[in-house]
């Protein structure tokens, strides 16, 4: 098994990396994988089975969506908050005993940039350990975080086991050199031998570079420094966007990461920004593929990896450049009596997202028609 779970000096790294987040593993605890993704399919492998309702906050990573298209779990979706994943919804997913697992991505979330109280990490342990549902954590942007060098993961606050977390280097070093790992918690054994099975032993050579890279001086230093630059970019972003296109577009303001999640305005099309968009080289990912429903579909998703030079400058003329005149057409006056889809979004529609039959203790959880589902996967910019 050694050797499957990975270079041991790689592992030792990471335990050594995540004890200054107060999460504190052996080496006998991390298997290295071949990225985030690959990492979060046999986390879900492990605690599923096909026909099984997994819970995922969305907005979500595009590829969550199509591994459980993939796998043939349904896609229990609870809306995403400024604060989190709606406390009210998730509590009630957790206790309805209808779920086989949570997907949870709490800190720097990938696209609303949102990071969770450390309260709420730890109830979401809490009920993980209470329940036992075994709830994967995706840690990939952790260390993007702008304010908290350190940010306490979820699985900090596991007491027994139920908690998974699944993370890589491709938000640091790159997606191309696929390495990631995970902390498989209780599910260590079965984790371990699915994926000794499935790819054997990990890339040598990679493995060391990484762990001379973590053991080095240079590591932490160059972290900084790449927060700062995202932190300052997204900034400056921001601030061109609002100041260009006024407030028709909202904007969040993430915790870190490297995204822009942008709200336009119902009458504008985002299909035909996108097309625009494309036709003078630019892209960015639409909102209605981090959802099997159509809940944002006036969204977008922009991406600024530093360094924050003149070809950014020149995209995001490109991109406001296309958008005035959308935005300064007239926007159209609702029927008498109808409901527009932004006062029903306002007035609460997010909470509705999921369907309770019954009410008060013993709540029955009608899981909205996502099964057989599937979402494309979409490529490594995601
Ligand atoms: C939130 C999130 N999770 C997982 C992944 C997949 O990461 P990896 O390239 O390590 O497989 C990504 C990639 O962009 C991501 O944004």
């Amino acid at each position: 098994m050694e050797s499957s779970a990975g270079y041991l000096p790689l592992r030792e790294a990471l335990c050594r990396l995540y004890s200054q987040r107060q999460t504190h593993v052996n080496p006998t605890q991390v298997q290295i994988t071949s990225g985030c993704q690959h990492a979060m399919e046999h986390a879900l492998r492990v605690v599923c089975r096909p026909g099984d309702n997994v819970a995922v906050p969305t907005p979500a990573f595009p590829g969550y969506l199509a591994l459980l298209g993939q796998l043939n779990l349904n896609a229990v979706e609870i809306p995403m908050t400024p604060a989190g994943p709606d406390y009210e919804s998730l509590k009630a997913v957790m206790h309805s005993g209808e779920i086989a697992a949570l997907i949870i991505n709490p800190v720097c979330h990938n696209p609303t940039g949102v990071t969770i109280s450390d309260d709420y990490k730890r109830d979401i342990a809490q009920w993980a350990n209470n329940l036992k549902i075994p709830v994967i954590e995706d840690d990939i942007c952790a260390t993007l975080n702008f304010s908290e060098a350190f940010p306490r993961p979820v699985i900090s606050y596991d007491t027994d086991g139920w908690c998974m977390l699944v993370s890589s280097i491709s938000k640091i070093v790159g997606d191309s050199e696929r390495l990631g790992w995970c902390l498989p918690g209780r599910f260590r054994d079965a984790y371990m031998t699915q994926v000794a099975i499935s790819q054997i032993s990990g890339p040598y050579f990679r493995q060391k570079a990484l762990a001379n890279y973590l053991n080095g001086s240079r590591y932490a230093s160059q972290l900084r420094n790449w927060r700062g630059q995202m932190k300052a970019f997204l900034n400056d972003a921001s601030e061109y966007l609002s100041a260009e296109l006024g407030s028709a577009i909202e904007i969040t303001s993430p915790s870190g990461g490297y995204a822009l999640w942008i709200r336009l305005p119902d009458y504008v099309d985002v299909t035909e920004v996108r097309r625009q968009a494309g036709e003078q080289g630019c892209d960015f990912l639409p909102g209605e593929v981090f959802s099997l429903a159509p809940r944002f579909k006036q969204y977008i998703r922009l991406v600024l990896i530093p360094p924050q030079d003149e070809r950014y400058e020149k995209a995001l003329k490109k991109l406001t450049g296309i958008l005035k005149p959308l935005l300064t057409k007239a926007k159209p006056q609702p029927a008498a009596g109808s409901v527009t889809a932004a006062a029903a979004h306002q007035g609460g529609c997010q909470a509705s997202w999921l369907v309770f039959a019954g009410g008060g203790v013993g709540v029955q959880l009608n899981i909205l028609a996502h099964k057989n589902n599937h979402i494309a996967f979409l490529g490594a910019d995601l």
